[in-house]
């Protein structure tokens, strides 16, 4: 493995409080890069201070968006101790939204010791309130100065660090959701399976018109027959009918979350049965008609668990659990996050310890 040289910042940054934090808009000190050309590889990782960066105008990313993100988190546990959750599955992640964008597969490892170099450097910037978090974005940008439309033959990764508050303003409530069937995140065949922008970019038209028409966020249904429920927002989503969890099934279309893979491990290891199969909104509706529609929750990285109070599908509302935040989520957010403040016990290895 290569060494990582470290540049330090000359004059370190104020680290904000606890109650300061929102999402996603202060930075720690540092940040990890590295570069990679045609027929040289990944190669030159290095910490650098915090910063900005220049690009040619033609840099090519900013005209085809070719590039690939994720969103991993770490904690600060009671005794101090520094961990993330589950690392070297989203770094796994971020190869397989490489492999889709034609991006040069990372060594993972490799990335892993850079990001935990940086942690190490930047801990003091880890808060450690219930809620709290650093929040870690790795990316990769195509650099090539080109503006042909091809598979970019320069690359930079880079890892930012922000220590983060709750995601959504209305924290672990239950949201409110349309189910959306003017717009469609994805399609098979397509980029839905990738963290990639351009699946953000997709959604935001039908998000703004849902927050217009006073929903927190949109449900998602797959594109060919505007019928089967693929995501919520930006995370992946749950039902529990009659006593069983069902998430749809990862058919080309789907973000595979970690949290998704974590709650569906948890569920059985808990004994409960679960399903990763298509799940129609009719069938949604249809349970809650007969008063079997338990809960829906939605999974990812930032909410871990955001429980969904009321769904409206062309115009008909119905409600969840009476608004309720449902005693499987509570119980799913409880556990998750007791793992990840190190107030439960980490009997599944999620926590990789810096
Ligand atoms: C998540 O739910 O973790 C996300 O993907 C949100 C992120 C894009 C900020």
């Amino acid at each position: 493995m290569t060494d990582i040289s470290v540049t330090k910042v000359e004059k370190l940054g104020v680290i904000p409080t606890d109650d300061q934090l929102g999402f996603g808009k202060i930075f720690t000190d540092h940040m990890f890069v590295m570069d990679y050309a045609t027929g040289k590889g990944w190669h030159s990782p290095r910490i650098v201070p915090y910063g900005d960066f220049a690009f040619a105008p033609a840099t090519i990313v900013f005209h085809y968006g070719q590039a690939i993100f994720e969103g991993m988190k770490a904690f600060r546990a009671k005794d101090n101790q520094i961990a993330v959750f589950r690392a070297r599955h989203y770094l796994n992640r971020f190869n397989r939204s490489a492999s889709h964008l034609c991006i040069p597969p990372i060594d993972v490892e490799e990335v892993r010791s850079g990001l935990f170099k940086l942690l190490e450097l930047d801990k003091k910037w880890i808060p450690g309130k219930l809620g709290t978090s650093l929040y870690i974005r790795p990316f990769i940008i195509s650099t090539d100065d080109y503006i042909g439309v091809k598979v970019a033959s320069t690359y930079k990764l880079f890892i930012i660090l922000s220590p983060v508050g709750a995601y959504y303003d209305n924290g672990f409530n239950p949201v409110s959701i349309k189910v959306e069937d003017k717009y469609v995140r994805a399609t098979k065949g397509g980029l839905g399976q990738a963290k990639t922008p351009a699946n953000y970019a997709m959604s935001l038209n039908a998000q703004a018109e849902a927050h217009q028409e006073g929903f927190d966020q949109v449900l998602w249904l797959d594109a060919v027959h505007r019928k089967y429920v693929e995501e919520v927002g930006t995370m992946n989503i749950f039902f529990k009918i009659k006593g069983e969890i069902i998430t749809p099934e990862l058919s080309g279309s789907i973000l595979g979350g970690i949290t998704r893979q974590t709650v569906l491990e948890l569920a059985q290891s808990w004994g409960l049965k679960t399903a990763e199969r298509q799940i129609s909104i009719e069938e949604v509706y249809e349970a809650h008609a007969k008063g079997e529609l338990e809960e829906v929750f939605g999974t990812g990285t930032a909410a871990v668990i955001s429980p969904v109070g009321e769904l409206s599908w062309k115009g008909q509302k119905i409600t969840i659990n009476n608004n309720q935040t449902g005693e499987l989520s509570q119980k799913l957010f409880d556990y998750v996050t007791g793992v990840q403040y190190g107030t439960v016990p980490d009997e599944f290895n999620w926590m990789d310890h810096v």
